[in-house]
């Protein structure tokens, strides 16, 4: 899968995670009984997402010290990466001359049915984002996959004209035509196959599960809708 290239305007487009690379035995790590046959591996182990949530929480530092923010939180999926990643930026507004004053705001969206990605989009809850006019927007997304549905939030943000807009993704997916911008801060690129953990979901389950990884096809059997 070499001919896919992804590009960040800035900044890098993250940790690469090949093709090839088979994850880790799910026997190396620890994880909720109730999902035992249902992993297919690990993916991104918990500690290694907060450890490049660390860094990204740096480089938006660098970029955007002493700005007022908005940051914008895309739930569900986006809530622990939203959660962490604050939590970041807040100890390095703590213990540096820079600091980022933040405000935190929910969008919640919606377009996968079992793994695949629907056609409708459902924007839920703040459709009025009038607060936003003038501000710095940090959008802040837990998985970018075809990228239809970061397509389709950026042009309903940008219909209320904030100053600057930018986007952070745990994680952006191989997809093959996939013509969105990407994210200006990355923490994974992956294959292209459905990952659960860290509050990304299956049909709603494996939000409570602290790694990333594969869902095996018995686990999508079993939680199918
Ligand atoms: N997992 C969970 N949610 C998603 C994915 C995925 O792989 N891709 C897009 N939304
Ligand atoms: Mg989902």
């Amino acid at each position: 899968m070499a001919d896919i290239v992804l590009q960040t305007e800035e900044g890098s487009g993250g940790i690469v995670i090949d093709d090839d690379w088979p994850g880790y035995s799910l026997e190396l790590f620890s994880y909720p009984a109730h999902y035992a046959g249902d992993l297919e591996c690990v993916v991104v182990p918990h500690g290694v997402i907060m450890d490049r949530t660390e860094r990204l929480a740096r480089d938006i530092m660098d970029d955007l010290g002493d700005h007022d923010i908005v940051v914008l939180c895309v739930l569900k999926g986006g809530y622990q990466f939203c959660a962490d990643l604050v939590d970041k930026i807040k100890a390095l507004s703590c213990n540096s001359d820079r600091t980022i004053p933040m405000r935190v705001q929910f969008i919640r969206l919606k377009s996968y049915l079992n793994d695949q990605s629907t056609e409708d989009i459902h924007i839920l809850g703040a459709e009025d984002l009038s607060f936003l006019q003038g501000k710095n927007v940090l959008i802040v997304e837990g998985i970018i996959g075809t990228g239809k549905t970061l397509k389709a939030l950026l042009k309903h943000v940008e219909a209320f004209k904030p100053k600057m807009i930018k986007v952070a993704g745990l994680l952006v997916k191989r997809v093959p035509h996939n013509t969105t911008r990407l994210p200006h801060y990355v923490g994974f690129e992956i294959p292209n196959r459905f990952v659960v953990g860290y509050a990304l979901d299956y049909n709603e389950y494996f939000r409570d599960l602290n790694h990333i990884c594969v869902i095996s096809e018995s686990g999508k059997l079993k939680y199918k809708m």
